[in-house]
């Protein structure tokens, strides 16, 4: 077949993927042609438009390293991630809703025992986190890994100091007997995602802000369970309802509180005021299919 125009363009391109033997890529394939083509012809696509498109993607591609993943921050502001997410993810009873992972985990962050505090040099306001593991059935998890991390007072991440040498504001740390841990930090603030690249361009030109709100970042692992990736919203944070990356659900938001000076739970006494996050977690059980 030849001379494709505006309406016959698309049955061909699909036809061209007739023979894939992969059943599901052959159904995304098809998926992706007519959904991109209906969106050209939606839009009246011109050539220099597309041109630009491309530009837009190569810079994206480009701005990618080792350490940055330009592709996923434009991925999580178009809210694909987050689509993704609720498809892959849904909700079940007696399971903690999960959102983005984001670009500032690291794996293997310091092991650490519960109690530790996480903000050593960092000034802020102290904070107290603590919380339990659990399946879906309320049964506690001893030994589930929970990796936790933050932005600082200032709403940076440890990765994005460039005078500290070792990792801060993040931790690994295993539940007791109970299924509970607890540490000690600093109240993080709301912060702008990477915006200095494309991802910051697309932003300003279509008048979008930058900030996600306050959050502690929780990755929980468990044998015969699977990996929790979710965050913990701080309730009084600005950004709530306009977080840049749409990551926030109304279960992952709680008040991190105001407490007095006095002993705090795990016996230490504080000088001064504090806060405190309460938050217990649960995990689902591993699915058996393998994709
Ligand atoms: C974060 O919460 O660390 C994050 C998530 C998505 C994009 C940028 C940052
Ligand atoms: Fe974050």
């Amino acid at each position: 077949m030849r001379n494709f125009d505006e309406t016959t363009i698309t049955p061909a391109v699909i036809d061209r993927f007739a023979k894939t033997p992969n059943p599901r890529l052959k159904e995304i394939m098809t998926s992706l042609v007519t959904h991109l083509h209906a969106f050209a012809r939606d839009t009246r696509l011109s050539f220099g438009e597309w041109s630009l498109a491309v530009d837009f993607l190569t810079r994206t591609g480009r701005t990618c390293t080792d350490a940055r993943q330009e592709f996923v921050l434009l991925s999580d502001t178009l809210g694909l991630s987050m689509l993704v997410d609720a498809i892959d993810n849904p909700g079940a009873p007696g399971v903690t809703d999960s959102t983005v992972l984001g670009p500032f985990y690291v794996t293997n962050p310091p092991d650490l025992p519960i109690g530790a505090d996480v903000s050593e040099g960092f000034s802020g306001e102290p904070l107290f986190v603590e919380g339990a593991v659990s399946a879906a059935d309320g049964r506690r998890i001893s030994g589930a890994v929970v990796d936790t991390w933050h932005s600082d007072n200032d709403g940076f991440y440890d990765v994005q100091l460039p005078n500290l040498s070792s990792a801060a504001l993040r931790g690994r740390f295993h539940t007791d007997a109970n299924g509970r841990f607890y540490f000690w930090s600093i109240m993080p603030r709301y912060y702008p995602i990477p915006d200095d690249g494309p991802v910051g361009d697309m932003l300003k030109a279509t008048r979008r802000h930058p900030f996600r709100p306050a959050h502690v970042h929780f990755l929980i692992t468990a044998p015969g369970h699977e990996t929790l990736v979710t965050h913990v919203f701080a309730s009084d944070s600005p950004y709530l309802d306009s977080d840049a990356v749409f990551g926030v659900k109304d279960t992952l938001i709680s008040e991190f509180t105001h407490e007095p000076a006095g002993t705090a739970p795990d016996g230490k006494r504080m000088a001064g005021p504090w806060r405190k996050l309460s938050f217990d977690f649960g995990l689902k059980e591993k699915r058996t299919k393998s994709t």
